[in-house]
């Protein structure tokens, strides 16, 4: 399995911040933003991460990151033209893909325990799934993919639901997926959604609807750090984390 970092989009809810340079060079507590999914990607045992970002920063990352080297990664890099949305950034993986299966993390989420996301990869192959998702029980789901859990006999996904205004339920989906090869195929059929995106609920909904998807409960603290209030929080997440290990 290889392992893909979506560092692309526009970041508008961080402006001014993001006005000269993307929102996962920002920093979060003591390095910048990307560190952290690297992080656990290296934790993960996946050693062949691509980044996939923007255009006017890309040379930033090359610059911040190299080869990888650092990390224990090989890096690769591919540029997204224009923000078409997380799913249209992930189809730009399926060369990398090889025919493989793929670990996804969203560039600016940040999880405390990365030991069930190891464990999670590990067994993956094995699982029987095509697709697997993390949630995360949180007091304002409005702002992300909601999912419909139903505990029969194992956690089972009925329905995702991007941003809804009223949510069924409070469970977030978070930014850490795991796909096998066939996602590729998934997104050549999708269309883009209301706000104009490629949308990755759509990509996991076909999953849902197949019965081939996974889904387990994240134990631990979660953030992502698209708004200045998740900023300040995924800062607060890893201090915590960093001053506790
Ligand atoms: O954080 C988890 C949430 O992320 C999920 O619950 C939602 O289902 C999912 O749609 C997403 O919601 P956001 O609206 O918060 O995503 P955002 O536009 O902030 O993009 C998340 C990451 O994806 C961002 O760090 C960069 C990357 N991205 C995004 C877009 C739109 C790209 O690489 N290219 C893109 O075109």
């Amino acid at each position: 399995m290889k392992g893909v970092i979506l560092a692309g989009g526009n970041g508008t809810r961080l402006r001014p911040l993001t006005i000269i340079t993307n929102k996962h060079l920002l920093p979060v507590y003591n390095k910048p933003m990307i560190y952290y999914p690297l992080q656990t990607m290296a934790e993960c045992g996946l050693t062949d991460v691509l980044i996939v970002t923007g255009r006017e920063h890309a040379g930033d990352f090359a610059t911040l990151l190299g080869s990888g080297k650092e990390f224990g990664l090989k890096l690769s890099y591919e540029v997204q033209e224009e923000a078409g949305g997380i799913a249209q950034a992930l189809s730009l993986a399926e060369d990398f893909a090889d025919g493989g299966s793929v670990a996804v993390h969203l560039g600016d989420n940040i999880f405390e325990n990365h030991a069930q996301l190891v464990a999670a990869v590990k067994r993956f192959e094995t699982s029987g799934k095509d697709a697997m998702i993390f949630v995360k029980e949180v007091s304002d789901p409005q702002r992300f993919g909601v999912a419909t859990v139903v505990n029969k006999p194992e956690p089972t996904v009925i329905k995702i639901e991007e941003k809804p205004k009223k949510p069924e339920t409070k469970l977030a989906v978070t930014g850490f997926y795991i796909y096998k090869n066939n996602v590729f195929n998934s997104i050549k059929s999708l269309k883009p959604s209301a706000r104009g995106e490629l949308e990755i609920t759509d990509v996991n909904n076909f999953y849902v609807n197949a019965l081939r998807m996974g889904c387990e409960s994240i134990t631990g603290e979660w953030t992502d750090a698209g708004t200045f209030d998740s900023l300040l929080r995924a800062g607060e997440i890893a201090h915590r984390s960093q001053k506790s290990a």
